[in-house]
């Protein structure tokens, strides 16, 4: 049944008997198999691979707008431009209390497409043994030997453009890892030589030049990967899996759709099983309850998914009582654990043939950048700030040296340990920064503008580290019971000690990479370029404790958030269990980021893409829906 077909404002409607007909901007139905919270990245793949099946009708509720009402998304170079706009919820942080009490901005994409549509463009898949860590924690059919052919499935490789001048040695990729998929993946189009110089000086740190990360050893460094078609522009979920099969009767897309509960009914078995949700649909006002015959699906992302739950019913005793929420199932692991990566950066001087800042010098220059780019498909434009990462293996030897024995005992060995990031560009600049709310450090100040404040007619890079262990642990709670107000988000970074002793020994490995010739060569001025912290602030012989001064007054997040709706078994902290149904109620899932029970060791657009793709395929099974 359909509620109405165009838009229809019936004043008659109000002399009848029944309700007044809802206006509709377009026709929806008030039944589907599927509904899908949260049209992001993993919500378009899973919205994708069910409508295969012709007569399975699902419908998926975005927030956010599409997001070529930014249309910069789709830019490599407009990459650095997209914080703070339409499709960015630009959430912050709660006061960190190991980083000087900083509050954070935190971006998460919200539109069509989600964190995909405005995320740095690195694609990665990690190392095999991580997934197979996730089995061994009690989630079958999680390992790699599982995961990986979807990952190949569901993404394509475009070969690079060789008729220019850059060094492409280093674009090396193995075609068994791709094949004809949705998702667009290339090499940057703009190779600068401090790029090319950043691989070669990985020597300086233990971490070789590889053929290729995305086969299961994410251990060495290349040319990254990125979500780039073709002519380089983003593809994100909802340029790859959506944009292709819009106009399938069976996929309904809502944006400017905010769902703000999941809706039970208790069964006579006394189970609480999910109906449907409500949801308010922005451009007409109204509020909404559409109903599901299988299942609801929340695939909001870290901060968001939890929060619904806990709205809805499900979560910790305290969150909903404080909050005046109906229990549905008490989960005390609801939005707990919640697990990050975050980064701090050294910032050097280089000459402007090494660096992308100069494009950024004048609107002119920007101007003509974009126009080349637009024209040709070449010139710094094409470059994101950086997608060429690094990854170390540290020893077990090192790791016992340097105090990171927990890193053994965890069993994290094989796998990389550290990201090192390569920008052509002075990152983070600062708009990553907030004022303290309290807190004090060495350098009198708090944000970065305390060491060195770039100038815009000068040329730079940073070299960024980006500790992958991450043994700290946080959360997400309510500051309302409703979806309208952002959740307290605390990452509680560097609470564990062991992230602090890799994070340490991380800065000193940044000085390393720094002074490798290969990379020095292109520097101006005394300390191999460093202008940030620089040798006044942060001396070479620097005590461990000032190095870690440094730290607290720099990291920012590495946008990895993940682990508060964990898949793993209730008793050890998990919300979801191996078939990602949400724990004391029925036809509830939560399929996305949020599942995560460890990290990765990369970033995790890839991981996410294939976690979207894995759910469709266990949700297909559950049904036995042959497509
Ligand atoms: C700034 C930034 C840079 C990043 N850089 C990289 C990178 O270079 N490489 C990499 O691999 N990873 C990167 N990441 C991480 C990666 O993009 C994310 O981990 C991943 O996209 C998360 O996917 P998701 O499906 O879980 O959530 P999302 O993609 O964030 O999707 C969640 C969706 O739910 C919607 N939603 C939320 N609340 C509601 C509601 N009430 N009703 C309806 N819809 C709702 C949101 O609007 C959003 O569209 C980055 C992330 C960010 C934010
Ligand atoms: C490393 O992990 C892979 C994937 O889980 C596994 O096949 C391999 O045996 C592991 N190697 C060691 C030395 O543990
Ligand atoms: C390579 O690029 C040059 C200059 O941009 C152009 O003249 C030439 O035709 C190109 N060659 C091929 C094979 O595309
Ligand atoms: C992964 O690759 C690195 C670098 O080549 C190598 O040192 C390591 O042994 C590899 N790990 C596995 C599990 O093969
Ligand atoms: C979807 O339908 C629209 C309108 O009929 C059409 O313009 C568009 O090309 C179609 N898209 C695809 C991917 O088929
Ligand atoms: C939606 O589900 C609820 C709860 O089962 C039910 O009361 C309601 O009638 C359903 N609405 C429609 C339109 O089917
Ligand atoms: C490193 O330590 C782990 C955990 O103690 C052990 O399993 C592994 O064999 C060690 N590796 C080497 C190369 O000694
Ligand atoms: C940059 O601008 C400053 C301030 O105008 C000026 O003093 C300096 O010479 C400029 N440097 C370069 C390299 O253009
Ligand atoms: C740090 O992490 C390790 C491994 O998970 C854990 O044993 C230890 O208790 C943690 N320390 C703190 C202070 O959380
Ligand atoms: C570092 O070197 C300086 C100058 O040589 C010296 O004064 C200082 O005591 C040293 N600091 C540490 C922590 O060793």
């Amino acid at each position: 049944m359909y509620l109405s077909t165009l838009i229809t404002l019936t004043l008659a409607g109000a002399a009848c008997a029944k309700p007044i007909k809802k206006i509709k901007r377009q026709t929806i139905q008030d039944t589907y198999d599927f509904i899908i919270a949260g049209g992001g990245t993993a919500g378009l793949v899973i919205a994708n691979r069910l409508t295969e099946c012709p007569s399975t009708r699902v419908l998926v509720l975005e927030a956010g707008p599409e997001p070529g009402v930014v249309a910069n998304y789709m830019y490599p170079g407009g990459n650095q431009n997209l914080a703070g706009t339409a499709i960015d919820y630009n959430y912050y942080t709660l006061p960190q209390k190991n980083l000087n009490n900083r509050i954070l901005p935190y971006h998460r994409g919200r539109g069509l497409g989600g964190s995909s549509a405005i995320n740095g463009l690195y694609y990665g898949r990690g190392s095999a043994s991580v997934y197979d860590h996730w089995v061994q924690l009690g989630n079958q059919g999680w390992g790699w030997d599982d995961l990986y052919p979807l990952s190949i499935k569901q993404t394509h490789f475009n070969p690079p453009n060789l008729n220019d001048s850059f060094d492409h040695s280093f674009q090396t990729w193995d075609p068994t890892a791709y094949s004809n998929g949705e998702l667009q993946i290339a090499f940057q189009g703009y190779v600068p030589d401090s790029n090319v110089g950043f691989i070669r000086a990985g020597e300086a740190i233990g971490i070789p030049i590889v053929n290729e990360l995305n086969n299961g050893n994410n251990t060495g460094v290349k040319q990254g990967t990125g979500c780039f078609d073709s002519r380089l522009r983003r593809s994100s979920s909802y340029d790859a899996f959506y944009k292709p099969v819009q106009n399938r009767t069976s996929l309904d897309v809502l944006h400017y759709a905010s769902v703000t509960s999941i809706q039970f009914t208790k069964g006579s078995n006394g189970a609480s099983r999910a109906t449907g949700v409500s949801f308010t649909d922005q451009p007409t006002g109204q509020f909404i309850t559409v109903n599901a015959t299988k299942e609801v699906i929340v695939a909001m992302g870290a901060f968001n998914s939890p929060q619904l739950l806990m709205i809805s019913g499900i979560g910790p005793q305290a969150q909903l009582s404080q909050n005046g929420i109906n229990p549905v199932h008490i989960n005390e692991n609801v939005g707990q654990n919640l697990n990050d990566h975050c980064v701090f950066s050294i910032m050097a001087l280089v000459e402007q043939t090494a660096s992308t800042s100069s494009m950024s010098v004048s609107a002119s220059t920007l101007e003509a950048a974009q126009q080349q780019f637009l024209d040709s498909l070449t010139g710094p434009y094409t470059a994101p700030s950086g997608i060429t990462n690094g990854f170390q293996q540290l020893s077990n030897a090192t790791l016992r040296a340097i105090g990171a024995q927990a890193v053994l005992n965890a069993g994290l060995v094989n796998q990389s340990h550290v990201e090192f990031l390569y920008e052509s560009l002075f990152y983070p600049s600062g708009l990553a920064f907030l004022p303290s709310s309290g807190g004090t450090s060495s350098t009198g100040g708090t944000s970065s503008s305390a060491y060195y404040v770039p100038q815009s007619n000068l040329s730079y890079i940073s070299l960024t580290a980006s500790p992958l262990v991450a043994l700290s642990r946080g959360s997400v709670t309510l500051k309302s019971a409703s979806i309208f107000d952002a959740p307290n988000i605390d990452p509680n970074y560097y609470s564990n000690e062991t992230d602090r002793v890799v994070a340490i020994n991380a800065f000193k490995d940044l000085r390393k990479l720094l002074a490798h010739p290969a990379i020095a060569q292109f520097t101006i001025g005394p300390n191999n370029g460093e202008v940030q912290p620089g040798l006044a602030h942060i001396p070479a012989n620097a005590s461990d404790d000032t190095i870690f001064d440094y730290i607290k007054a720099n990291t920012i997040p590495n946008w990895h958030a993940s682990g508060t709706c964990q898949m793993l078994p209730e008793a050890d902290g998990g919300v979801v269990d191996s078939h990602l149904r949400v724990y004391g109620v029925q036809n509830l899932r939560v399929c996305d980021v949020s599942i995560i029970p460890r990290l990765p060791d990369v970033n995790l657009q890839g991981p996410v893409f294939m976690i979207g793709e894995k759910s469709a395929q266990i949700i297909k099974e559950d049904y036995n829906l042959q497509c």
